[in-house]
């Protein structure tokens, strides 16, 4: 790329909401990808049990969209979950035209079970599910002569400019910092999509993998778009514990298919906490454990499939087997010590059915969006449908559309004329250290309005430290996320501050009742796209 590159859309992250859109867009238009990392380093390359769709005669749309809403604790959007569930069948039907390979038995592709799920509707690659729908993706990009593929491209932030045609302000592309050279660039496109994944990496203990920073939140709260319900943090309840594991998830298909939870003394405690046991929503499961823990003063839980077929368990869940086994744990003969973990972030980017964000020719997908599916905690497996089903729309939209739109005008380079090397990036990864330890400890699993007010003083003074940094120093991968994190924790921090009750993934110990009104924390920045006039 040369420093200064113009392309019809810009898509900022190459996991499975990034890839599907530009596939749907590349036989039209000349699309620019980026990833910070390789190809393959977001979550969708980690993702275990499937996704979730309409595919058995006994289940149905209604059925889904029942157990969404139920997982939702009274807050997703019915008409998003509506369209997201009609959509479900074509988007499994797309993939497997793409070559995906899903796990199949004599009837069929074989179908699993998850928590908050009333039938078997998780299509899936054994345990990694992921793995097989990301690699058939990646290929069919590089294989596209319209998609120009940049990793090891770090999106800094987006240029919004002007629209004379409008009389409103319009995103224009993006700078981006090329690690290859630590040269920051220029790329200047008709459409930019955030397509940035999740913001988890704000807490100390996670399943997500490196990068997962919120910076396309961040990016977008920059550039004046609302975000919405961020204070529904999604704890996966079971990922390994062990002293040199990281981040390693045990799937929920495990307790699809008859996985146990068990105390230290191999007593089950599930069916104390819900009529559903092990298969009750994620957030209840991972309170449930976060409870027992604590009561108990356990330093973690154990997850139990010891009791089927070897053979079963070792075909079915793979990966899981071969990650325990590197650490000494043979799941078909012990339990799986397990702790919950960051998984998910449930609110994200205001959008509409078309990716629309509030900044014209800003469009966002995937994890980094709120679209009103998932409310106050997601279903599992649904996210990846997201993902799917909103690439697409947004594809559609664009196409539609990007033919009136004018080329951006031109805008200057990046300016750091004004800044040297840093000689104390020690500073950079004692501020991410810190952070992260005190939302995981401030701003966990059960929350209290003096812990969230002690996370949004230290968060604040965080702040200030990296906006000198920032303003002064050269600037780095390690910089921008860290930037983006801490602004991304204290939209968390607000969000959770702002919602005086108990619902879903948000627990206050001092507000534990359910307000009758479900009401959506959306929060507006001062430079608010939306409004804002520029004549
Ligand atoms: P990601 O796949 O996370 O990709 C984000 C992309 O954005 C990456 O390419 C990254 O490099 C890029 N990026 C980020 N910031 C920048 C920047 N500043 N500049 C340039 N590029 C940037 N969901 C399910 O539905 N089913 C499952 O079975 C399932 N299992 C999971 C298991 C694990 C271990 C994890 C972590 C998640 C799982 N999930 C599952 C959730 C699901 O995988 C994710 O929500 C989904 O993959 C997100 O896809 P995405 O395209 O939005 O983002
Ligand atoms: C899992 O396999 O347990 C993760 C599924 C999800 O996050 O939806």
């Amino acid at each position: 790329m040369n420093a200064q590159a113009n392309y019809d859309v810009l898509v900022i992250g190459s996991g499975a909401a990034g890839l599907t859109l530009a596939l749907h867009l590349a036989s039209q238009h000349r699309v620019a990808l980026l990833s910070k990392q390789r190809l393959q380093d977001g979550s969708t390359w980690f993702a275990q049990g499937g996704i979730a769709a309409v595919l058995d005669e006994m289940d149905s749309v209604e059925s889904h969209i029942a157990d969404t809403l139920d997982a939702g604790a009274g807050l997703c959007h019915p008409a998003s979950v509506r369209f997201t569930v009609e959509e479900s069948t074509a988007a499994i039907r797309w993939l497997i035209d793409q070559g995906v390979d899903f796990t199949r038995e004599e009837e069929g592709y074989h179908l699993t079970k998850e928590g908050g799920h009333s039938h078997r509707r998780i299509i899936h690659s054994a345990d990694a599910t992921g793995h097989a729908v990301h690699s058939k993706l990646i290929v069919k990009v590089l294989n596209s002569p319209n998609i120009d593929c940049f990793e090891h491209h770090v999106a800094i932030d987006l240029i919004r400019q002007p629209d004379p045609d409008k009389g409103r302000f319009r995103c224009a592309g993006a700078y981006v910092l090329n690690k290859n050279t630590d040269e920051v660039e220029l790329i200047q496109s008709k459409a930019v999509v955030l397509a940035t994944g999740g913001a988890s990496k704000a807490y100390l203990y996670t399943s997500n993998p490196d990068g997962a920073s919120g910076d396309g939140i961040a990016m977008a709260w920059r550039a004046g778009c609302r975000v919405a319900n961020m204070e529904f943090n999604q704890f996966h309840p079971t990922c390994l514990y062990h002293p040199k594991a990281k981040a390693l998830l045990v799937t929920e298909a495990l307790r699809g298919e008859g996985a146990l939870l068990k105390l230290p003394d191999g007593s089950r405690f599930m069916d104390r906490f819900d009529k559903r046991g092990e298969l009750a929503p994620r957030d209840i499961v991972a309170r449930a454990i976060d409870h027992e823990m604590k009561r108990l003063g356990a330093d973690c839980l154990y997850l139990d499939i010891s009791h089927k077929d070897p053979a079963f368990v070792r075909n079915h869940f793979p990966t899981v087997y071969n990650n325990c086994l590197q650490y000494g744990i043979d799941i078909t003969r012990e339990p799986i010590p397990v702790v919950p973990a960051a998984h998910y972030t449930c609110g994200g980017i205001v959008v509409d059915r078309h990716g629309r964000t509030d900044l014209d020719q800003l469009y966002a997908i995937g994890e980094t969006t709120f679209t009103g599916l998932h409310g106050a905690n997601r279903l599992a497996s649904n996210s990846l449908l997201e993902c799917l089903v909103y690439a697409r729309s947004t594809a559609l939209h664009i196409d539609e559309h990007l033919g009136m739109v004018h080329a951006p005008r031109a805008t200057p380079d990046w300016d750091a004329s004004r800044v040297t090397d840093s000689d104390e990036d020690v500073v950079i990864s004692h501020n991410w250290d810190e952070l992260r330890r005190f939302m995981w400890d401030y701003v966990g699993i059960v929350r209290t309005r003096k812990r969230l007010l002690r996370a949004e003083h230290r968060v604040r003074l965080l702040q200030k430290e990296i906006r000198e940094f920032y303003a002064n120093y050269r600037i780095s991968n390690d910089l921008v996320e860290l930037r983006n994190l801490s602004l991304v924790s204290e939209l968390i921090i607000r969000s959770a501050l702002e919602r005086r009750e108990s619902r879903g993934l948000h627990y206050s110990l001092d507000y534990p009742k359910l307000r009758e009104l479900a009401m959506d924390t959306i929060l507006v920045p001062e430079n608010f796209a939306g409004q804002r006039q520029f004549i």
